[in-house]
């Protein structure tokens, strides 16, 4: 039987970084399920679509396959690969939009499920542990403080040389985590059977040893 971890969290926390580098040590594969609404995000962006109705008559057309490259996944819509174009501000916050949407919702959660019954997998996302894998063999809650989250994105985009500004991006982040927490379908929570890791205060090697210390508990992965 394929083990099955779930990273859960609000956006900036950290989860894609954290996921990826406890998959690479555990041999396991990374499953980023953010990507996934992020691609039909940019189709809806493309065609120009941005009302509920509408993204629930167009979603059936956005078809998204994932792929591995050198052990990096890659997302594809309609067989474009489109891993590149997916990390604005833009798509993200239309992703958070799209994903409110149950058509939307119910297109993804059978390519999730399946990802997770062939492989040992590490994913990521709002609602794995609550919705996708209920019954993922370890479940972590990762967050931090919504000022450190946007130190941390503000620090990243000066280092790319992106100009930029803290509050604005305090700002975005308070309302993104407002849209993921509060919608009705599978809406961004804690499962009650999840560890709760706040890095507010961790470094990345921290919290890689935390989430490693939990996994070895809970499962044989790293015997
Ligand atoms: O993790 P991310 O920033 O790439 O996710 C983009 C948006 O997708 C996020 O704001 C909410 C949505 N999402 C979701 O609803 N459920 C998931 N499992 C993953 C992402």
């Amino acid at each position: 039987m394929a083990i099955n971890i779930a990273i859960d969290g609000p956006a900036g926390a950290g989860k894609s970084t954290i996921a990826k580098k406890v998959a690479k040590q555990l041999g396991f594969i990374y499953v980023d399920t953010g990507a996934m609404y992020r691609a039909i995000a940019l189709y809806m962006l493309r065609n120009a679509v941005d009302t509920e109705e509408e993204v629930e008559k167009h979603v059936k057309h956005a078809n998204v396959e994932i792929a591995y490259q050198n052990g990096e996944q890659q997302v594809l819509l309609n067989k474009e690969n489109v891993s590149g174009l997916i990390r604005t501000e833009e798509v993200g916050k239309m992703a958070s939009f799209v994903a409110k949407i149950g058509e939307v919702r119910k297109q993804l959660l059978d390519l999730q499920r399946n990802l997770a019954k062939k492989e040992n997998v590490i994913m990521d996302g709002r609602d794995i542990g609550t919705h996708v894998l209920p019954k993922a063999d370890v479940k972590i809650y990762l967050t931090a403080s919504a000022s450190e989250r946007a130190n941390r994105r503000y620090k990243e985009l000066c280092e790319k040389g992106i100009e930029c500004n803290l509050q604005e991006i305090e700002n975005a982040i308070i309302a993104r985590d407002e849209q993921d927490m509060k919608r009705e379908i599978a809406p961004l929570k804690q499962a009650e059977d999840a560890v709760l890791v706040d890095s507010s205060d961790m470094t990345i090697d921290e919290v890689i040893s935390t989430i490693i210390t939990i996994v070895k508990k809970n499962t044989k992965a790293c015997e």
